[in-house]
């Protein structure tokens, strides 16, 4: 898949690894983390962790929108790298990783094990495409997780919550952000060289 000639992880990534005695780094195919009958049906793609550059800039832009964002989640959270980061930071009530393979999920508890301090992560299995998000202004993380059918349906069934909660999506290899601005989103800015852009709906 495309992704792949833009996985480019530095030092920082390199350095978060060990520092933490996490397993974050490495792609894995589809095959490798879900049955093919799975994989059919959520219509993802393979695991591949955001590096923390994305993830240090997604922060700071967040913050500099002044929200008070409640809630922090990851559809397609793989293993936990973006929640464990965020946890870290301190600027969430709650961290929440969304995910469809169980093997991705155990690994993700494992590394919340590991890293301490992050007794506001939660790891749940879910399909994203019937994934209700939390109640609270959330800041949700998408990283090319799934293909635009995928996307849709996600935000279709959060429509509500998006007007409600004035909530914001932070989207990295932002592939299928028409979806997006077809469902009335705005969006707030775009970073076309890193293809890494933020959206609201109100
Ligand atoms: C590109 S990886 C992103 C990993 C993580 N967000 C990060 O940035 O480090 C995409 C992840 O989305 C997951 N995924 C794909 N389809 C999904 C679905 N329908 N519901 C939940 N997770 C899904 C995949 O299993 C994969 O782990």
């Amino acid at each position: 898949m495309e992704t792949e000639k833009y996985y480019d992880p530095d030092w920082r990534d390199r350095f978060f690894q060990k520092w933490h005695g996490v397993d974050v780094e490495g792609i894995l195919p589809v095959s490798a983390i879900a049955s093919d009958e799975l994989a059919a049906t959520s219509r993802g793609t393979f695991y591949q962790p955001i590096p923390v550059r994305y993830l240090n800039r997604i922060l700071k832009s967040a913050k500099s929108t002044g929200i008070p964002f409640r809630n922090f989640v990851d559809m397609g959270c793989g293993k936990g790298k973006a929640c464990l980061y965020m946890a870290r930071a301190g600027a969430f009530r709650r961290v929440i990783g969304v995910e469809i393979s169980s093997s991705l999920i155990a690994i993700a508890r494992d590394n919340r094990n590991q890293m301490g301090n992050t007794a506001n992560i939660e790891f749940v299995q879910a399909d994203a495409q019937t994934y209700f998000l939390p109640d609270g202004p959330t800041l949700v993380f998408l990283f090319n997780p799934f293909d635009a059918v995928a996307l849709s349906r996600f935000i279709s069934v959060n429509l509500q919550h998006f007007k409600r909660h004035g909530s914001i999506i932070a989207y990295a290899f932002d592939i299928d952000r028409e979806v997006l601005k077809n469902s009335g989103f705005q969006t707030l800015w775009r970073d076309t060289k890193n293809r890494l852009s933020f959206y609201s709906m109100t």
